[in-house]
């Protein structure tokens, strides 16, 4: 990204990132103090009062009825020190990882945040990887330090071990545990107190000049101070200093120490974010990448959200702007139908509210409500037919039968699963031979969510069984050796919700034998959203 011109200023100021981490670790919290931080909320407590990850299946079924919170939780926008922070929610709970994985496309930067206590947990790391896929940019908070937390050095070299990533301290903790007291801004040559008695309270902030400054011994209690220096003085000659260039390629990590709960280092990290954090980025796309400082507007669609009230069916479309300055009630064409589609109703999210968004930047995120036309994976442009790319989408892992409980109700069953399927809750493959859907997800937990969906939403009892298979593989290869192949092998091939064909697997077995027997044939694990 180097030698490109400097963006116009409303397009620099965005930051655009997602926050990811195992369950538990702070995410909730850390998102909360963003946004009172941002001046979204008054008051802590207003976001949600449970980590989504940790919800329990009741919890779900009440989150699909509070659909309007959760919707207005998927994008956050905020602003913070001149910046417009837009925050991308990630769902917390493994079952729902796809949906991870497509809201990392939307995103420019990751926070990653880490218990100092557990240290690297098996959904950071996959997380992580997702993150290395596109090489994103990473900024590591480690949370809880007001705990008894691992030892410092210790953190750092688990993450650079594990997720093989340079780690640079942006900031030290001074004492551990209950004698947690703050943390030394390397950055900023800051020293930074907490105050345990507020949690909302902005810690104090000094300024010191470096670490033989006096005030140190005034403002550090002497049993403190010793380990401190010791312990900086290492890292300094151990741990390399932040490169700009290397964090924006992916390949080094800041780590903030601090407290969400107690909104302790919070802010240091949107400072972080602010100064650091990339600008909106170049986006993938075909035949030709897409600037965001380009005239055009283009944006495509990351998420959909079907059924926000489920007496109109409305959908809201997320769409994320990859180029120009958009303005409400402007014409863009649908690439994919190649239709013209005007924007009246463009929605922003701050905090609880829904707004009607007036304008956006390469960077925001906004709402479209429509009526089915936007998918996942779509583009919308006011200039060339441009198609953003990398959206894929995942071979499921799990593979059940869906009955109607009402039989003559068939019909009403297959709209509503293939409404789901748009709006990427679920694949719907439609076998060939023999009757009924199978439908396939990456967590079983998505199961219970669309049959408490499909019911609520539709009024039709559904029935999960399970199948003879247990994946799905999307069938490559030319037209006629595709047709060949899927009349040789009937009772394994199903048209998903595309109409493309896939290959439904019971064993490994099955897909070594293709390709062992059709040399002809490519099957893959994911697919393109088109
Ligand atoms: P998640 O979204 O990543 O799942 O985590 P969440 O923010 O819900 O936090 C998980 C638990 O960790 C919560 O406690 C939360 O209060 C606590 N927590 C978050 N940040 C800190 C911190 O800096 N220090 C300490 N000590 N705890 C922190 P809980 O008791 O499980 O839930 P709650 O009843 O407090 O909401």
């Amino acid at each position: 990204m180097t030698n490109r011109p400097a963006l116009p200023p409303e397009i620099a100021r965005r930051r655009t990132f997602a926050i990811i981490s195992h369950p538990d670790a702070g995410k909730t919290t850390l998102t909360e103090k963003f946004l009172l931080y941002g001046g979204a909320i008054q008051m802590a407590g207003q976001v949600r009062a449970k980590g989504e990850a940790r919800r329990t299946r009741s919890d779900f079924m009440q989150m699909e009825k509070d659909r309007g919170i959760s919707v207005s939780a998927s994008a956050m926008s905020f602003d913070f020190d001149g910046y417009r922070f837009n925050l991308v929610d990630t769902p917390g709970h493994s079952d729902f990882s796809e949906d991870t994985y497509r809201t990392l496309t939307a995103v420019d930067a990751a926070v990653m945040v880490i218990d100092g206590a557990k240290g690297v947990e098996s959904q950071t790391q996959k997380l992580f990887e997702v993150c290395r896929m596109r090489d994103l940019p990473i900024l590591t908070f480690c949370n809880k330090m007001d705990r008894e937390s691992r030892d410092t050095f210790e953190i750092i070299d688990e993450i650079q071990e594990n997720l093989a990533i340079d780690v640079t301290p942006a900031s030290w903790p001074i004492g551990k545990g209950r004698e947690f007291i703050g943390t030394y801004d390397i950055l900023n040559d800051r020293l930074d107190l907490m105050d345990r008695a507020d949690r909302n309270k902005v810690a104090q902030s000094v300024r010191i000049s470096g670490l033989s400054d006096p005030k140190l011994k005034e403002l550090i209690p002497a049993e403190l101070l010793g380990t401190f220096l010791e312990e900086i003085e290492m890292a300094q000659e151990l741990m390399p200093k932040l490169d700009h260039d290397a964090m924006l390629a992916g390949t080094m990590t800041p780590i903030w120490f601090g407290s969400a709960i107690n909104s302790f280092g919070v802010k240091e990290l949107m400072e972080g974010i602010a100064t650091y954090g990339p600008e909106p980025q170049i986006q993938r796309a075909e035949p030709r990448m897409i600037a965001p400082e380009e005239t055009p507007v283009t944006g495509f669609v990351f998420k959909v959200q079907a059924n926000m009230d489920p007496k109109h069916r409305d959908r809201v479309a997320f769409v994320r702007m990859s180029s120009g300055h958009f303005e409400r009630g402007m014409k863009l064409t649908h690439v994919r139908s190649k239709k013209q589609m005007a924007i009246t109703n463009p929605v922003m999210f701050l905090a609880a509210d829904r707004e009607l968004a007036e304008e956006a930047w390469a960077g925001d995120i906004i709402g479209i409500p429509n009526h089915g036309q936007l998918r996942i994976g779509d583009t919308l442009t006011e200039g060339e037919a441009l198609k953003v790319t990398g959206i894929p989408s995942f071979a499921p892992e799990l593979l059940q039968t869906a009955r109607a409980g009402d039989p003559m109700k068939a019909k009403h069953l297959e709209k509503a699963l293939m409404q789901f399927a748009e709006e990427g809750a679920a694949k719907v493959f439609k076998p060939t031979f023999g009757s009924g859907f199978i439908v396939g997800v990456v967590g079983a937990l998505q199961f219970e969510v669309l049959a408490s969906r499909i019911e609520m939403e539709y009024g039709l009892p559904v029935r999960f069984e399970g199948s003879q298979f247990t994946s799905a593989r999307w069938v490559h290869g030319t037209r006629d050796a595709v047709d060949k192949f899927a009349a040789a092998n009937k009772q394994h091939i199903a048209l998903d919700n595309d109409g493309d064909t896939v290959f439904l697997t019971r064993l490994q077995w099955d897909i070594d034998r293709v390709g062992r027997d059709y040399p002809d044939i490519k099957l893959s694990a994911t697919k393109e959203m088109m």
